[in-house]
């Protein structure tokens, strides 16, 4: 109930079939691992909710961090994001490359708020890799990757690191051979220009272009959002591990537990967690207290419950 059937992790040829099956794992709500000239990134559908909780499982990541969001071009980029005269600047230059611009994001950006881990931004790359750039335009769609590798450990390079990582775990690496960059793309936030975190582009050819010094990052906790003891808080007070709710709360529910809406009434924690934020914004709608019931501590269920820590936590 709480995992994934264990799969055997296909290794794709840097070929039109190979990008021809990977498409059809991408639509089909798989998990892919594709090379950029970064690092290979784990990519699904970034609008489907399930497929990008199924990253954060594979992973094994302890919380909900925000994702980049992989494009295949600055037009693209604008059905997501809004992009002022820094950020077209800046994607002009640098895109495709090894450059990550965190934007607003647009009304209609149809992303799961998984993505954005219910942020108001979303940060979008274009990367350079060639099978990267055929991969996406035979998607037609956005792609959300994290590095491909089980949380914690070193960021993989070679189609081989993903393997040795997540074989079982994911439907199938395409191997692109050896990455480029083998450093994770530069975090910039345009408008004031700020280095989120410090990656394949240098710092100075941005300031360059820009014709200005960067701000360092903000202290109060912008580098890593997911990671804020407060963070997606709810209007309302919010409490955990609950099996009976008060007569004015507002019930999310889990397996048995019902609720007025449930995160996965089979107890499937995948659903949950692909749920998780879009039931909290329904919640937070209803403008009473809300109660949710208990999370099994495993698996995805730590993740969930390290986002719901952080919504109960009190407010800053
Ligand atoms: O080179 C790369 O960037 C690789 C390849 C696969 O593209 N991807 C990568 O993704 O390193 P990931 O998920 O490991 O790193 C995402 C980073 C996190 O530090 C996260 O906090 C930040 O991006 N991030 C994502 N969305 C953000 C947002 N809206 N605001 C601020 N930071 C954000
Ligand atoms: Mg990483």
């Amino acid at each position: 109930m709480t995992s994934s059937p264990p799969f055997s992790t296909v290794l794709l040829p840097d070929s039109e079939t190979g990008i021809t099956a990977a498409v059809e794992f991408l639509r089909s709500g798989s998990q892919v691992a594709f090379p950029t000239e970064t690092v290979y990134g784990l990519g699904a559908d970034a609008r489907n909710g399930a497929a990008v909780a199924a990253i954060y499982a594979a992973k094994g990541r302890p919380s909900f961090n925000p994702l980049i969001v992989h494009v295949a071009d600055l037009q693209a980029a604008t059905h997501y994001a809004d992009l002022d005269a820094t950020a077209q600047k800046l994607g002009h230059a640098f895109w495709p490359g090894p450059l990550t611009l965190v934007l607003p994001l647009r009304r209609d950006h149809g992303l799961s708020s998984l993505v954005t881990a219910g942020l108001p931004s979303v940060a979008l790359r274009v990367p350079a890799h060639p099978l990267a750039q055929r991969l996406l335009k035979a998607f037609d769609g956005p792609i959300a990757a994290p590095s491909a590798n089980p949380s914690g450990k070193i960021s993989p390079t070679r189609a081989a690191h993903v393997q040795a990582g997540l074989s079982g775990r994911i439907a199938a690496v395409i191997d692109g051979g050896t990455c480029r960059v083998g450093l994770e793309s530069t975090i910039v936030s345009p408008t004031p220009p700020t280095i989120l975190r410090p990656g394949g582009l240098a710092a100075e050819e941005i300031s360059a272009l820009l014709n200005q010094p960067l701000q360092a990052p903000d202290v109060s906790g912008i580098t890593a959002p997911g990671q804020l003891a407060s963070h997606y808080s709810p209007n309302a007070k919010v409490r955990l591990n609950v099996t009976s709710p008060r007569d004015d709360e507002f019930m999310i529910g889990f397996g048995d537990v019902p609720g007025d809406i449930s995160l996965s009434p089979s107890g499937d924690l995948i659903e949950a967690a692909s749920h998780l934020f879009d039931h909290l914004h329904t919640a937070n709608a209803a403008e009473r207290p809300i109660a949710i019931a208990p999370i099994p501590e495993a698996g995805l269920g730590r993740a969930i419950n390290d986002r719901l820590r952080r919504a109960a936590a009190p407010r800053g």
